[in-house]
């Protein structure tokens, strides 16, 4: 891994400890299909991307860890011998959250000097936070002499941002951040953790365009329909019994039980019951590269997301557009949790930097707003960096 462009925040961590640090970084991601999959057990197919949070870390004498950003201005100090940290409601709750989930763990953790550089962009969906998380993970770990599986390391990323964090997110982002693959999308079974590594043909890139908007509700709402996917397995479970999560139903078995759900929570379940065949047939088709398929299957993910699930917005909804019109566009769809934040375009190599140019303009011109637009390769997952 090349260093050479981080040795300039890297030089903070000597100005403010006075020494020199391992450093580990863990990559964001961005999902290709099996979107709001992963908390119902179902499949899911993301891949980490070319954009890291990196932690430089050095052992302390004491047991503090001592905590700086170059992304924020305010630190924080916590004593590991003293009783468990409260969560703050602060960017450092990623880091603290998996101290603390690794002391629960039973791993006894040295005090250290720590430093995160970001380049995840915040609030796009893009899973900044499981970067931070697992960086921490590793870095504590690292400066403690400790090792941990990594699909272990991504569940205990997962608790700390549901315990200590706050949010009820499902294991995709931890696992893809802990374990990408470059070149690979993971096709991801989120019950068994049983992973398939999908190799990406180099004649199309991963074209994320964000939208530059992150709706207020994003949360409430994934925590209504984690709700509403619950009340599905409960009523689908008293005429199916083995149905422990959506998972389990097939899409003739919904169809055969539909009169005994509510009009929503049958929308609910059906976008996750088709979601989970299309990563089958998604998975397919990238094997035997038929990458028409594959786009096909993106944009029914999206319509699916739309107008059964409910959780698009008019932007996501007009760069998927704006993506069916111009060439070189095998698929496109929102990807994370909606309401704002991306969408992945699946776009042949050499029309990237048309469609680039025309996705911005025609966009730009119809929200005023000047959509990011980057291009990535699938990245290898989280680890120590050599100097
Ligand atoms: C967010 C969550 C993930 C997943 C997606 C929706 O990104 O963190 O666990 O549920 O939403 O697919």
């Amino acid at each position: 891994m090349n260093i050479a462009k981080e040795s300039g925040w890297l030089h903070k961590f000597h100005l403010l400890y006075g020494a020199s640090g391992q450093v580990f970084r863990a990559p964001g991601r961005v999902n290709l299909i099996g979107e709001h999959t992963d908390y119902n057990d179902g499949l899911v197919m993301p891949a980490a991307i070319e954009f890291y949070t990196w932690i430089a870390v050095a052992p302390r004498d004491d047991r503090r860890l001592v905590i700086h950003s170059t992304n924020f201005p305010d630190s924080i100090e916590v004593d590991l011998q003293a009783d468990e940290p409260s969560p703050r409601s602060h960017w450092t709750d990623y880091v603290v959250g998996v101290a603390v989930m690794l002391g629960r763990a039973g791993h006894r953790l040295r005090g250290a000097n720590l430093l995160v550089h970001g380049e995840v962009p915040i609030g796009a969906g893009l899973s900044s936070s499981a970067a931070i998380e697992v960086a921490a993970g590793l870095a504590l770990l690292g400066v403690s002499g400790l090792a941990m599986q990594r699909a272990d390391l991504a569940k205990l990323c997962q608790r700390a941002e549901n315990e200590f964090v706050g949010a009820r997110c499902g294991i995709m982002d931890q696992f893809i951040s802990c374990c990408g693959r470059a070149e690979h999308a993971v096709l991801l079974d989120c019950r068994s953790l049983d992973y398939r590594l999908l190799l990406l043909p180099d004649e199309v890139c991963l074209v994320i365009c964000n939208t530059m908007v992150k709706h207020e509700l994003a949360s409430s709402e994934y925590n209504a329909r984690r709700a509403e996917c619950e009340e599905g397995v409960r009523r689908l479970s008293r005429v199916l019994p083995h149905v422990r999560a959506l998972r389990d139903v097939s899409s003739n078995d919904l169809e055969r039980y539909a009169a005994s759900l509510p009009e929503t929570i049958y929308r609910r379940c059906r976008h996750v019951v088709t979601e989970n065949e299309r990563v089958t047939d998604a998975a397919r088709s990238l094997e035997r590269g038929d990458l028409p398929a594959f786009g096909k299957l993106m944009y029914d993910s999206h319509l699916s997301l739309r107008d059964d699930y409910q959780v698009s917005c008019a932007e996501l909804d007009l760069m998927v557009d704006l993506a069916r019109g111009l060439a070189g566009v095998f698929g496109a769809r929102m990807t994370g949790g909606g309401f704002g934040g991306c969408t992945i375009n699946l776009v042949r190599t050499q029309a990237v930097p048309e469609f680039q140019r025309d996705m911005a303009s025609a966009y730009e011109k119809a929200t005023g707003l000047a959509p990011q637009i980057i291009t990535t390769a699938a990245a290898e997952g989280a680890g120590e960096v050599q100097k």
